[in-house]
């Protein structure tokens, strides 16, 4: 047996898929996991050429060719530091180490730093697709040397999912910018998400749809600019039969969202860099909410109001698909504004065009509007906001009417839609001429002697402001 080409860490769904997808493109790869009968009973079911199993670390190893590529697909947080820990005593300099996991790119940037010390390169990857993406076409983002990124580039271009052709994969930026850009994806993809959660909301109950009648909206507006994969698979989900009784599936589903914490990640970083990521943040505390199914049935009860079936109009369905578009817009327009930032704070040469192209396959956020995005940054690879790109400026103008009729609708039925509302205020506070924060600085200049400026001259200035209400 000659020497294998990659080395994976982790057998479970994501390590295992990964290293066949490799193997399948002709890499011989070696395989290990902490606890060896995982590899065993990977290599007993998926027999293939070019995969074979390790079950010591220093024999792995050994077992690849130098310079050493070896990835991990483990759970993230300590087991890639015990990992990590484990493997730099037995590398040698050159070697390269790439985390695939769902890391926070702060624990990659120190993992960065202390591989560095043994001359090692370590590299944070941002990958997306699941289980599929990984056996058959993943969205790769990774992050690290950009000189040790040439030997990795072979490989992780040949296994990533394919958009007309090019590979969906690009070198992001230094130490942690893959797992970054892979975090703030994944908000996207709350956002995204929700929209269309609360899309169906409004369909449901102001138009009183069915589920059929939903699933063909659906499905129609992924036929159109909405096209993507979040879409057509909610077509799908609206017209699936219950398989354990009558009626539809969804309906059974408890109205309780779970989350992995990388939205939320995204909401915390945006908050330190100074970001509006409302629309992510609101798609968290959707979440957050939908857990509180005793306070919901309890409030539910006591305040019963709204949720009723309207007659909409004849342009209800219509505005629907525009609010989701322009939310939509939002959405994008505050995550690739988190990555305009990040790229100034940490110093990550982002090339925001390129990591709109490579998500329009093997991810969960691909969509025809990705190339959109693109072009925009095409046009002014430096673009303040997506907003201000003559394309999205143009579809704002176009939809802003449905979605703040369509949110006024929800808002007085009773239905709750915090994406969609948080789109038309992100919207409103660029478009208003005030926001109120002229009261606010007169406020902390009353309160702290905080100074404020004025519109007529230069300069910052006090004021003793005077109590006009006394007693
Ligand atoms: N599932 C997805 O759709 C998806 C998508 C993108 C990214 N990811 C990320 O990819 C990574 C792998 O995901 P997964 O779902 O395949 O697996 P997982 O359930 O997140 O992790 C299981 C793997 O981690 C290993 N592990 C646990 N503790 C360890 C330790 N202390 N030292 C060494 N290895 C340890 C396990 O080894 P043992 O078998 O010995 O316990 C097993 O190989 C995760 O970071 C995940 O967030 C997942």
């Amino acid at each position: 047996m000659g020497k294998m080409n990659i080395g994976m860490v982790g057998m479970a769904v994501m390590g295992s898929n990964l290293a066949l997808n490799m193997a399948d493109h002709g890499f011989d790869v070696a395989c290990y996991n902490y606890t060896p009968d995982l590899t065993e009973k990977v290599m007993k079911e998926h027999p293939h050429e070019h995969m074979h199993g390790f079950y010591g670390l220093q024999e792995f190893v050994d077992s690849l060719e130098k310079p050493r590529m070896i990835m991990f697909m483990i759970m993230a947080g300590s087991p890639v530091d015990y990992m990590l820990e484990k493997l730099l005593p037995i590398l040698e300099p050159g070697d390269m180490v790439m985390d695939g996991g769902n890391s926070f790119f702060e624990d990659t940037r120190r993992r960065h730093e202390l591989a560095a010390k043994y001359g090692v390169h370590f590299f944070g990857v941002g990958i997306s697709g699941g289980e599929k993406g990984a056996r058959l076409g993943p969205c790769i983002m990774p992050g690290g040397n950009r000189e040790a990124y040439e030997y990795v580039r072979p490989v992780f271009e040949a296994i990533a999912a394919k958009a007309a052709g090019e590979p969906c994969c690009t070198y992001i930026g230094g130490d942690g910018a893959g797992h970054y850009v892979k975090m703030v994806h994944n908000g996207i993809e709350y956002a995204d998400m929700q929209l269309i959660a609360e899309s169906s909301l409004l369909m449901k109950y102001a138009g009183g749809m069915s589920n059929q009648q939903m699933s063909e909206a659906f499905y129609e507006w992924n036929q159109g600019e909405l096209k993507s994969f979040l879409i057509g698979i909610t077509a799908d989900i609206f017209a699936e039969r219950d398989d354990m009784g009558d009626g539809w599936l969804v309906d059974m589903i408890v109205d309780s969202a779970g989350q992995k914490g990388t939205g939320r990640w995204t909401s915390i970083q945006a908050m330190k860099q100074g970001v509006n990521t409302s629309m992510i943040t609101a798609a968290c505390n959707a979440r957050v909410m939908s857990n509180l199914l005793e306070e919901r049935a309890a409030l539910g009860e006591s305040l019963a109001a709204g949720l009723n079936t309207v007659d909409a109009g004849e342009d209800f369905l219509e505005d629907v698909r525009r609010s989701l578009y322009a939310g939509k817009i939002a959405a994008y327009a505050q995550g690739f504004a988190l990555y305009r930032s990040a790229a100034e704070v940490y110093g990550w040469q982002l090339d925001f065009g390129r990591i709109a192209a490579i998500f329009r396959a093997g991810c969960i956020i691909q969509a025809e509007f990705l190339n959109k995005i693109t072009e925009a940054y095409n046009r002014q690879p430096q673009l303040a906001n997506l907003m201000l790109d003559e394309f999205f400026l143009g579809k704002i103008k176009e939809n802003l009417a449905s979605l703040r009729r369509v949110t006024a609708m929800a808002i007085t039925l009773g239905i709750p839609v915090p994406a969609l509302a948080n789109a038309v205020q992100y919207i409103d506070s660029f478009r208003a001429g005030q926001l109120g924060a002229n009261v606010i600085q007169a406020q902390r200049d009353y309160f702290g002697a905080h100074t404020f400026q004025r519109k007529d001259r230069a300069g910052s200035f006090h004021h003793q402001w005077q109590e006009h209400y006394k007693g």
